[in-house]
């Protein structure tokens, strides 16, 4: 369906300038570009990241060209085919379909989907302790809507990210319990902050069968083998844009993320005709169409800070600009909540899926690095410009009643923060893996083999280093710019080039297990740095998001003592052999 968005008078039409033009006019932003023919090409001016705002790149190597800049995070789009050319080769905009007046005018068309939730349930008064929502840890909450208990994302032991991550607060004690009691979880993607290993584990050992609620996604948000492995027996895999009805009065329906719609969802929670929308970290929920009627309570990440950039990018830019990009990107964030919370005209807000802390003693440099709002950060960003919005900062077992819209009062927060993460159970597992994993050349080109990333324009330089990231234990280089990628021991060309110091028991451990690379990048187990500075969103993508189903079989190598073993016990065999030999000879000599 087409929807006429904006027309330009002739005059406004002649006013153009040739090149590109951004116009805001009747609440919406364009971008047109006018060629030296005076023909149009126009976009609306979004940002496929974020939502952000372009204009005419004014960067050096952009001069004389139809390239606008994101004024946010700096992605590039060349305004005459409007595709993204930093990071190159994945966004598109949407061209705008333009018809002509007879008088001069242009009127511009969006093509417009359906939004399946705009028919809300009849809304009917609730009682208190109806319809609440419990915070257990970071994005791990219980909704209850009427009669039924939803909890999303549970983490509640463990690290996430492999390694980076661990919980801030210390959940309530019997989290675990809470969770296997609900009558479904909902897990809105597969990052392991939110599909957590450690924590599905232990609920599957106590109810295998708990129904599980995902999203339909192009990946599988939970794939089989990871189901197989954790023990969960009813995983629902449902369509998104479509309600799904617990009972006539609640429902809810997921959505995806305009970003990364092969990874991420978000959720709409309905009871009685009042909205919870719980957009988790979703960078552009269904590009910013979302509800704006019958919300009570939005929840959103807003701590910023939960990937390696740019606190492991110390390598290429130094600390000082680090922490100065990681200052802007916290405004930014608050700025795609004030989007948000203006958009869906909330009542009230719940900070949530921030809560976790590169705590582990050798990541202390992106401890150091890592700036994150805090929720009253947040909160107060919000009351600036929504003043009348309500707003709770949760905490382990606190409620939020959407009856009242209060939520309980916190206590102490020394009393709830996690102050010990028993981080060698963890550790040692990977130790014990990646000491025997991807010992050989051969087995690393097998590696990358498998992985099937080529044809793209980077030489990726792996410089394995010891835990403290302080001393190198091995380097090579990946050239992917061929049909198949090349694993070599010198550098093989210029161009574009990524290096990645990087946690050699982490590395090998993802390898050798096939695990998404974003346990090594925003898992804060690589140090980054680029040149040119490009931001090649395909290579992430691929390798944190995109990685071939069938789980490579690689073989691990003997360890040392193993090896030492065996000799020993070639030894023993040839001792024997001799004295046996020995033996039959001076037998022989003897008759
Ligand atoms: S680059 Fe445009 S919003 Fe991030």
């Amino acid at each position: 369906m087409k929807k006429e968005v904006l027309t330009l008078s002739p005059t406004e039409l002649r006013e153009l300038s040739v090149g590109i033009n951004c116009i805001s006019k009747s609440g919406f932003s364009l971008l047109v570009l006018k060629r030296g023919d005076g023909t149009l090409q126009a976009c609306e001016n979004l940002c496929k990241h974020q939502g952000g705002k372009f204009a005419p790149s004014t960067d050096i190597e952009d001069m004389g060209t139809n390239i606008a800049k994101c004024t946010r995070h700096h992605w590039k789009l060349d305004c005459e085919t409007l595709e993204y050319v930093n990071p190159p080769e994945v966004h598109k905009q949407e061209p705008l379909h333009i018809k002509y007046g007879r008088d001069g005018s242009a009127t511009f068309l969006k093509e417009v989907a359906e939004l399946p939730w705009r028919e809300g349930l009849p809304r009917a008064k609730l009682d208190s302790n109806e319809l609440t929502v419990t915070y257990l840890s970071h994005a791990c909450l219980e909704f209850k809507l009427g009669r039924h208990v939803i909890v999303s994302d549970p983490w509640l032991i463990g690290p996430a990210f492999l390694r980076g991550w661990w919980l801030k607060h210390q959940p309530p004690e019997n989290a675990i319990e809470r969770v296997c009691n609900a009558d479904a979880i909902w897990i809105s993607h597969g990052h392991s902050d939110h599909l957590n290993i450690h924590t599905l584990r232990l609920v599957a050992a106590r109810r295998p069968d708990i129904p599980i609620f995902v999203g339909e996604l192009n990946e599988p948000i939970i794939p089989q083998d990871v189901m197989e492995d954790i023990g969960l027996t009813n995983v629902n895999i449902i369509p998104t844009g479509k309600w799904y009805y617990l009972d006539e009065n609640s429902r809810f329906m997921i959505n995806t993320d305009d970003t990364l719609p092969e990874v991420d969802t978000w959720v709409i929670m309905e009871h009685k005709g009042h909205r919870i929308i719980n957009f988790v970290d979703c960078s552009a929920p269904s590009a910013f169409n979302v509800p704006d009627e019958q919300v009570d309570v939005i929840l959103t990440d807003f701590a910023s800070g939960a990937s390696g950039f740019p606190s492991c990018f110390a390598d290429m830019y130094g600390s000082e600009k680090v922490l100065q990009l990681a200052n802007e990107k916290r405004r930014l964030f608050l700025r795609k909540l004030g989007d948000l919370a203006r958009r869906t005209r909330a009542k009230a807000y719940i900070p949530m899926a921030g809560y976790f802390t590169p705590s582990h003693p050798s990541d202390s440099d992106v401890l150091k690095l890592n700036r994150q709002n805090s929720p009253e950060e947040a909160v107060t960003f919000l009351k600036k410009t929504h003043p009348h919005m309500k707003a709770w900062i949760p905490f382990p077992g606190g409620r939020f009643d959407l009856c009242s819209l209060e939520g309980d009062e916190a206590p102490d927060e020394s009393s709830y923060t996690c102050k010990s993460w028993q981080f060698s159970s963890y550790t040692s597992q990977i130790e014990s893996v990646a000491e025997r994993a991807m010992v050989t050349r051969e087995q690393l080109q097998q590696y990358f083999d498998w992985v099937g990333f080529a044809d793209y324009d980077l030489v990726l330089h792996v410089v394995e280093m010891d835990e403290k990231l302080e001393s190198i234990v091995r380097e090579f280089f990946i050239d992917f710019d061929s049909k198949k990628p090349k694993v070599v021991t010198f550098k093989p060309r210029l161009g574009k080039y990524l290096r990645m110091r990087v946690r050699s028991t982490s590395f090998r451990y993802v390898l050798h297990t096939g695990s998404t690379w974003d346990d090594l990048l925003i898992g804060f187990q690589a140090r980054i740095s680029v040149s040119p500075d490009v931001y090649h969103f395909k290579f992430y993508n691929h390798f944190s998001n995109l990685l071939p189903r069938n789980k490579p079989q690689f073989k691990l190598s003997e360890t040392t003592i193993e090896r030492q073993q065996q000799k020993i016990s070639k030894f023993n065999s040839l001792l024997v052999y001799a004295f046996i030999l020995v033996m039959a000879v001076i037998h022989a000599m003897l008759r």
